[in-house]
């Protein structure tokens, strides 16, 4: 089957997290995210005719506590995108799909479903599961580490032939045992939608080498980006396989260095939501002694700023500065956080994008 890929341009931008409430900023500040409905629609809207690529959701279930229960309110993934799909012309939407918690077949059809309701412009970040307490309010037991990828694999494999076979087929796997199965409509146009995921353990990379178009990494400096990026290209080539490569990253953009600096000084310090910080570290497994103490303060900070991704504060030069920083470092796209997104997009929309534009990273509008 054609795998959709993106063309446009050279740096893909998107926005990260803006289905849930304080989006990536973990923070008190009165100005923080709420994830309306109207609030997800406008902002989908201006990103599409601003030219940005995706609308990429967290798939999330439970909150991270603290005084915001950050991230605790938020829409379900496949019907948010195809609300944003709905209301848009160009842009991609994302699901991110916990293979756990969803029937493969039942979450096959959403997806097309999505799919049709976007003309082809549906994505899938999959998602086998990391965190137990988040999977208890399912009823859903993880397993372990392995078996969540066994069973990921499966989910991806039957998913894979629905979307493509057009004759019944009887489905034998060990978690997944399916007879006569067929769905109409597939995809559209016979291509299906692009898979991201972003497993970071041996074995996720592994599942997503071998079944995602993009895989989806955190880093914590340039050079690492730039050698895991390689490092991944080549193995995937080894496989005869092309993959593009996701990160994310938190911008604090004003028109004056100083101004982004205090406005990420007030949103991620002063008003931090320590205690939502502190649970997102605790389980991401950073919140023991053995870690470091400069390490978690580091995180402590990202956590506040962007739920752990990459920071990027300064004004519209250091910005796409540092942007393309990372296109240079390996980067086919980028999952960006902003403090709050339809506040924040103006200026990376009016002053950033074309400086991106101006190095040939991408084309306008
Ligand atoms: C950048 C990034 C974004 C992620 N987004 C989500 C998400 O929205 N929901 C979720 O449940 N897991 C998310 N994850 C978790 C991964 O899908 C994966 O389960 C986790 O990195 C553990 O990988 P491992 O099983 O290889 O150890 C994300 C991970 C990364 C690195």
């Amino acid at each position: 089957m054609t795998v959709r890929k993106f063309t446009r341009n050279r740096l893909s931008i998107g926005l990260f997290g803006a289905n849930c409430d304080g989006g990536l900023a973990c923070s008190t500040f009165p100005e923080r995210w709420r994830a309306s409905w109207e609030n997800c629609r406008d902002l989908s809207v201006r990103a599409d005719e601003a030219g940005l690529d995706f609308m990429l959701p967290l798939g999330r279930w439970i909150g991270y506590g603290g005084e915001t229960n950050h991230n605790g309110s938020n829409f379900e993934t496949i019907a948010w995108a195809s609300g944003i799909l709905a209301s848009t012309r160009r842009i991609m939407a994302f699901g991110t799909v916990h293979v756990t918690a969803h029937s493969p077949v039942v979450a096959a059809k959403q997806m097309v479903t999505a799919d049709h309701i976007g003309g082809g412009r549906f994505g899938l970040n999959i998602v086998c599961g990391w965190y137990q307490k988040e999977f208890d309010m399912l009823g859903v037991d993880l397993g372990d580490h392995e078996r969540r990828y066994d069973l990921g694999q499966e989910w991806i494999d039957l998913v894979g032939r629905i979307w493509s076979e057009s004759e019944p087929f009887d489905f034998e796997g060990e978690f997944f045992r399916t007879r006569n199965t067929v769905l109409e409509p597939r995809p559209v146009d016979g291509t299906r939608p692009m898979i991201v995921s972003a497993g970071t353990s041996g074995r996720g990379r592994e599942f997503a080498l071998r079944n995602a178009d993009m895989l989806f990494n955190v880093f914590y400096d340039l050079e690492t980006m730039r050698s895991d990026n390689a490092e991944l290209r080549a193995e995937a080539r080894r496989q005869g396989r092309e993959v593009g490569l996701f990160t994310n990253v938190g911008v604090v953009c004003s028109p004056t260095r100083r101004q982004a600096e205090d406005y990420h000084h007030y949103y991620a310090v002063e008003h931090a939501d320590r205690e939502a910080c502190r649970v997102m570290m605790v389980e991401r497994g950073l919140d023991r002694p053995e870690v470091p103490e400069e390490v978690r303060e580091r995180f402590r900070l990202r956590a506040a700023t962007a739920n752990g991704a990459t920071p990027v504060v300064g004004d519209p030069d250091d910005v796409a500065e540092a942007l393309a920083a990372m296109a240079e470092a390996g980067c086919d796209a980028l999952a960006v956080g902003l403090p709050n997104y339809l506040d924040d997009l103006p200026i990376l929309v009016e002053e950033v994008l074309p400086r991106l534009e101006a190095r040939g990273l991408r084309t306008g509008p």
